[in-house]
């Protein structure tokens, strides 16, 4: 944990307590500071399994805190006031803020100020915080990650009730361990620390991956070589992707961070509307083949922005996609090139009618839209399906 964090700050191990992965360490953490009705607020867009991860056996509910383009999403201390005082005033008890530093879906790692004013937010209101801090080391460029744990340690005087503040982490994306369930709650709280203690029995990680993964992780000369040549590739993929992007207009919101682009496709929508993000899904998954994430499964308030992951697939796969992309759009707008070059420039109105012709056609002509809506519409998509039970290898055993 300290590694990934530069080794800026230090981590008492008498208060890390482990969990299935992140997943289990949110909802860890839920139960432990929040009853059922219970509120925790959560900048958007945010992470679509957020809802079942805090939500579902907890009982609570999550309040948006809506950011967007205009200031670069950024989290606002009016934003966070107004919603903390709608559900103030709907009666509803606000147990403490929830963030994902970097952000998923956004790629971008939050500033130290920006850190510093929602601890402050957060201690005004007595209420608790809780960073997911899961994508710590996969920040490539400039501004470096700050950890919640540097603005503790910083503060760290009277005035600062560090008890309400709470670090989420996992192995999951760092170290590209998903499959080993391996996650943290860090807490500054003892009672949360007692009680997660007892809690963590329902998700224990099994000894055997402790010690693989503890002779693993002691290896200091493996593990700064991994992260440094892990952010090397990653920067590397990003600015190629980005080009690739940027090539064939595709704008995006500049990264810094995470395995993934958030872009804005939102010229392509047959309307601004959150039906038509949908549409434009449903073409993208169908037609291009390529699986992306539409912004509303991250309750993005503005329609057309879209996730795209880029660093889960090797180099061939890369040009794949993007040749794919490209041969969508530019495919597009050639054909409606052609179609116009007797008259000159080509009118961007009918490059857009001949997607909004093709948004028509695949939204009402494929049968096999009924069964991937049911299994991927990401109203109910988890990015964390559990596989199939013919591809698990204990089912089979059985
Ligand atoms: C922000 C965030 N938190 C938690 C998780 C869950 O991670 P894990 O695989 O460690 O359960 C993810 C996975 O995508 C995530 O993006």
């Amino acid at each position: 944990m300290s590694k990934v964090r530069g080794g800026r700050v230090k981590f008492d191990p008498k208060r890390i307590l482990m969990s299935g992965g992140a997943t289990g360490a949110n909802e860890l953490i839920m139960f432990c500071l929040a009853d059922p009705g219970d509120a925790f607020l959560v900048p958007t867009p945010y992470y679509a399994a957020y809802p079942r991860d805090l939500c579902w056996r907890t009982g609570l509910q999550l309040i948006p805190v809506h950011c967007d383009s205009s200031n670069n999403f950024k989290i606002t201390r009016e934003a966070l006031e107004s919603s903390y005082k709608k559900a103030k005033d709907d009666n509803i008890n606000v147990k403490g803020l929830i963030i994902t530093n970097p952000s998923n879906p956004l790629g971008t790692s939050l500033d130290h100020d920006t850190l510093k004013s929602l601890v402050s937010f957060t201690n005004d209101k007595n209420i608790h915080l809780v960073c997911d801090e899961i994508y710590a080391a996969t920040v490539f460029d400039s501004p470096r990650f700050v950890s919640v744990a540097e603005i503790v340690q910083e503060m760290d005087d009277s005035s600062l009730k560090k008890e309400l503040i709470h670090i989420v982490y996992s192995l999951s994306k760092d170290m590209g361990f998903p499959g080993f369930r391996v996650g943290i709650v860090y807490s500054y709280n003892d009672t949360v620390v007692n009680c997660g203690r007892k809690m963590s029995s329902f998700g224990l990680i099994s000894s055997q991956t402790q010690h693989m993964l503890a002779a693993m992780l002691s290896d200091d000369e493996f593990v700064d070589n991994f992260l440094k040549k892990n952010s090397l590739r990653l920067a590397k993929r990003h600015e190629h992707f980005a080009k690739g992007l940027e090539e064939i207009n595709i704008k995006r919101f500049p990264s810094n961070a995470g395995l993934f682009y958030w872009m804005n496709l939102s010229t392509l929508l047959k309307e601004q509307t959150f039906d038509a993000e949908m549409a434009l899904w449903r073409v993208i998954i169908n037609e291009v083949k390529l699986n992306v994430s539409p912004g509303s499964s991250f309750n993005c308030l503005e329609p057309g922005w879209f996730r795209v992951c880029f660093a889960n697939m090797d180099d061939e796969t890369v040009e794949v996609a993007l040749n794919r992309i490209r041969a969508f759009v530019i495919g597009n707008k050639k054909e409606t090139t052609t179609n116009n070059s007797s008259r000159g420039k080509k009118s961007v109105v009918e490059v857009k009618k001949r997607w909004q012709q093709n948004l028509r056609l695949s939204f009402s002509s494929s049968r096999i839209l009924d069964h991937h809506e049911n299994v991927m519409s990401p109203h109910i998509l988890s990015p964390h399906s559990p596989i199939p039970a013919s591809s698990s290898p204990l089912v089979q055993a059985t």
